[in-house]
Order: structure tokens, then sequence, then C-alpha cells
């Protein structure tokens, strides 16, 4: 595929937040000597929990903010490694407002605006949260759309989410091409309708077989 082919037709590229444009694992990173040898495994499995929570929270019919998901499951995490000291648990979560973005980000958003199409976030993070993390990033003035779940009060993969960007953006379905590094986030925007890039940045092996992305990538710039 070229990237004229991946861009034709397209009005809007629409991106997941985290894990996609922020590397969530960067708050635990900056404070992994402190946190010990099993620093990656802590990082993960308060990734695990926080995406588990919308989940289980979203299938009840229930909503709460991202950010209130967020600090439970470093408060699980926390629990489950008493050997991580639990006096940096502000520590973590203040890291974790102003995660890294991942190094093409910027130059990524700049060239698709070039290429005519307009350039959003769209995330399970509530508005503050987002907010901050796009703001601390620099990447505000390369975007046109910063949007939350928060509005329709459910989270990824329900339709309603997605169907938020057609809405706030004024897009059709057809020209918005999604980004997510999560291959759950792919699955719902596919189902959804959307034009799928999956941003494989760890190489997990493929899930969701009737959910295809329409491309696989290792990072954003590898086409865009
Ligand atoms: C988001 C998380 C789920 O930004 O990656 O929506």
């Amino acid at each position: 595929m070229t990237r004229s082919d991946l861009l034709a037709g397209k009005t809007h590229a629409v991106f997941d937040a985290y894990g996609t444009l922020f590397d969530v694992h960067s708050a635990v990173a900056r404070h992994a000597g402190a946190i010990g040898p099993k620093a990656q495994a802590f990082s993960e499995m308060w990734r695990t929990k926080q995406l588990e929570y919308s989940w289980v929270i979203g299938l009840m019919g229930r909503y709460e903010a991202f950010w209130t998901l967020t600090e439970r499951a470093l408060d699980f995490a926390l629990a489950k490694h008493p050997d991580v000291n639990p006096t940096l648990r502000e520590t973590l979560l203040d890291a974790y407002r102003d995660l890294d973005a991942y190094a093409e980000v910027p130059g990524v958003l700049a060239r698709l605006r070039e290429a005519g199409l307009q350039t959003a976030v769209f995330s399970n993070g509530d508005a503050t949260m987002l907010a901050r993390a796009v703001a601390s990033a620099g990447l505000a003035e390369r975007l046109d759309a910063v949007l939350s779940v928060d509005p329709v009060r459910t989270f990824k993969t329900a339709p309603a989410a997605y169907r938020l960007v057609l809405d706030r953006l004024g897009a059709a379905r057809e020209g918005v091409l999604f980004f997510s590094s999560n291959r759950w986030d792919i699955a719902g925007a596919a189902a959804f309708g959307f034009d799928a890039v999956w941003v494989n940045r760890t190489d997990h092996p493929d899930e969701y077989p009737d959910l295809t992305p329409r491309l696989v990538v290792k990072s954003l710039d590898t086409l865009v």
C-alpha cells in the first residue's frame, strides 16, 4: 500500500491517545530506579487494570472518569507489588499526567495536515487528563480537536463512543483514518466502520481476526 492509497478520500486522521500518541510506560520509566527491578511488570499491571476497569464498568452501562480508573489501577498495582514504595503514588500520578509523546508524533501530525487532513485525538481519557497530556507534550498546535468519550459517558469499544468522532468532527465515516496501538481499539473502530491503522509497537500477535485493520505498522511514521 502506498501513502496516497492510505490517505485517498480521507479528511480526518484520528488518534487514540494512550499507547498511540503517549507512552503509558514513560511514567514508571522515569522512576524505575525508585521502583526497582519489577518496574516494567508494575507498569504493565497498572495499564492492564486501567483498561480492564473501563471494560468492566462500561459493560455494566456505568461510567467513571478515566483518571479515576487510572488512580484505582495504580492502587491495585501498588497493592500487588508491596516491594514498590507506596509513597511514590502521587509522583507516579504526576508523571502519568505528563506522559512522553512518541518521538515521531509531531512530524506525523504536521505531515498529515500538509496533506490536507484534519488531526484529532479520540480517547477514553477524560477531558482534563487529555488537555494536560496534549499541553505537556507540546502537541496542542498540531491538533484540530481533542475528543474525550466523556460526553457520551461510555468507553471504547462501544459504537456510541466512535460515533462521537463523526458528530464532533462533522466527518463522514469513510473519511476517517483511525490510528491506535491497542488491537482491541482497532477491532472496535473496524466494527464501527473506520479504516484503522494498527500501530503494533511491541510486535503483539494479532487478535480479533474478523475485525481487521487496513494496515499494520510498527511506528506512526511508517507511511505518513
Ligand atoms: C485511550 C486509551 C484506551 O487513549 O488508549 O483511549
